[in-house]
């Protein structure tokens, strides 16, 4: 028991070490199942069948965003900077094997519209609004 306890906060300092601040977003980046349920709460968007879903979702400020990607090809996730968001520049994600979770935080108010970047039909938004 003592060892389960110590191999999960050493797996959560690494997660904490290699987060990155992109502007409005707080990229957590490519976790285990372990670690994508140490954020806490998040909202999962599936990839399945060349698709995101759901394809936009509406969630308050501060809300973490898992990618739980589950086809045997691979996929990634690229942000648009847009006068609707925070962004400078476009932020591209890893490709994703089958099984493999992204998580980012989205810090401020706005509209972030992604897409993949080998299949540009493969669209979604993440709306951000403000906390009640
Ligand atoms: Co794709």
């Amino acid at each position: 028991m003592v060892m389960v306890v110590a191999v999960l906060a050493v797996s959560a300092l690494a997660m904490a070490k290699d987060a990155q601040e992109v502007g409005p977003l707080t990229i957590h980046g490519v976790l285990s199942a372990t670690e994508a349920r140490a954020l806490g709460e998040t909202v999962q968007v599936n990839i399945r069948n060349y698709m995101y879903t759901d394809e936009e979702i509406v969630v308050p400020v501060g809300t973490t965003v898992v990618w739980l990607q589950q086809d045997s090809d691979q996929h990634n996730v690229r942000f648009f900077a847009g006068s609707d968001n925070g962004l400078e520049e476009d932020h591209s994600g890893p490709m994703l094997r089958v099984n493999q979770r992204w998580a980012v935080t989205f810090n401020e108010v706005g509209t972030y519209d992604y897409m993949c970047d080998p299949h540009p039909f493969m669209v979604g938004t993440v709306r951000v609004v403000a906390a009640d």
